[in-house]
């Protein structure tokens, strides 16, 4: 099994859904530099990842992989240096296949000399996607994909080097019935400590209402997974979108919570150098970033829903119980659940409303009026 790299669930940024494939190491640094300014990088988010689109189109005379030579002039290792230097810590993109999905070099039976190359680089986390794996003679798409993602895990424990391995092989079987879909899941959870599933969440370019279905849509799909992550072992519903042009201080804020009761990776995609009060709030609530980064791990699990809401309820340690109460209709709603429903033996407890501060005491019901797309997020106990 690989490594136990990622107790908690990672933080970082991603240049992906806002920048997409014109991202430039300039792009990345300012990011970074965003990300200790603002108080971001103190509170978790470290990894800074260049995703898709940071490759020349060739490798060179060795076999290596290089930089874009116009996007990343400096290179990879100046650029992990230069994260590292500002105490983050450098993740970097790459493919199972024979190209990456826009195109680029692919680790296809390349996967000892690009993880070796990662580690002299200064490589931290390797996001490993799935586009361009052709079904291999005599074997099944679940077998073949299995067996490439297994030989990137062996290559980078093979380097002695920690590197957090993101697997994006469910991604890519989410469409294939849930049996096959299931035991990719299960071995994503031994080659690796992460694994992106569902669709792919909203690009910062798309508009608002797409962001939001994406949001929703994703939301759902991580939900009912909840028992297939295991404490070090996380399911990943994409990127956060908090600071993305089109979405309500509501909605990031949903996003945020959802994602935070489902212990998802907190990883930001968006452009942290314009980055308003209200994302910052949103990003930057240590209490909310504490209840996804609990040390027990667990994904919470959804006790209660109807059309026009969800509760989520999630253990902490010491015996206290997360509440998520999630509004995703369009007018004012009061949510009801009780402490029994989350868990908590009979007795009187503290609810502490993570959002405002506000604290209660309850022996019995649990509720909030929780406006259109927002979610309350409340601390129960402990
Ligand atoms: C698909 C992934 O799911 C995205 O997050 C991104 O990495 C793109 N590929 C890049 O091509």
């Amino acid at each position: 099994e690989y490594p136990d790299l990622a107790p908690v669930p990672p933080m970082g940024w991603n240049d992906w859904s806002y920048y997409t494939c014109g991202v430039t190491e300039q792009d990345v640094l300012a990011n970074a530099a965003a990300l200790v300014r603002t108080g971001l990088a103190a509170k978790g988010y470290r990894t800074v990842t260049t995703d898709d689109c940071w490759m020349a189109p060739q490798r060179d005379a060795h076999g290596d992989l290089t930089a874009d030579p116009a996007k990343f002039p400096h290179g990879m290792a100046w650029l992990g240096r230069q994260l590292h230097g500002m105490g983050l810590r450098f993740g970097i993109y790459e493919d199972a296949g024979t190209k990456t999905c826009e195109g680029f070099p692919g680790s296809m039976d390349h996967y000892a000399q690009d993880a070796a190359l990662f580690a002299r680089w200064g490589v931290d986390y390797v996001k490993l996607d799935g586009c361009n794996v052709p079904t291999a003679a005599g074997r099944t798409k679940e077998q073949t994909y299995r067996s490439v993602y297994q030989r990137m895990s062996d290559a980078l424990m093979a380097t002695g080097r920690p590197m957090v391995f993101s697997v994006s092989a469910p991604a890519y079987f989410q469409y294939d019935g849930d049996a096959v879909w299931h035991q990719v899941i299960g071995w994503s959870g031994q080659v690796g400590n992460l694994w992106r599933e569902g669709r792919d969440i909203a690009l910062g370019s798309f508009p608002a209402d797409k962001k939001w279905a994406s949001i929703t849509y994703n939301y759902a799909y991580n939900a009912a997974l909840a028992g297939l992550q295991r404490p070090g072992r996380w399911n990943d519903p994409d990127f956060l979108l908090a600071g993305d042009s089109g979405l309500t201080t509501d909605e990031m804020n949903s996003q945020m919570c959802l994602w935070a009761v489902m212990a998802a990776p907190l990883i930001s995609s968006t452009d942290l150098t314009a980055l308003s009060p209200a994302a910052l709030g949103v990003l930057g609530n240590r209490a909310v970033i504490a209840v996804d980064q609990d040390p027990l791990g667990v994904q919470g699990r959804v006790v209660d829903q109807g059309q026009d809401y969800a509760v989520l309820v999630k253990p902490l340690v010491h015996g206290a119980r997360a509440v998520a109460l999630f509004n995703p209709g369009s007018t004012p709603r009061e949510i009801t659940t009780t402490v029994t429903k989350a868990g908590l033996p009979a007795g009187s407890y503290e609810v502490r409303d993570l959002l405002t501060g506000h604290r209660s005491r309850t022996s019995g019901v649990i509720s909030a009026t929780v406006a259109p797309h927002a979610t309350a997020l409340l601390r129960v106990g402990g």
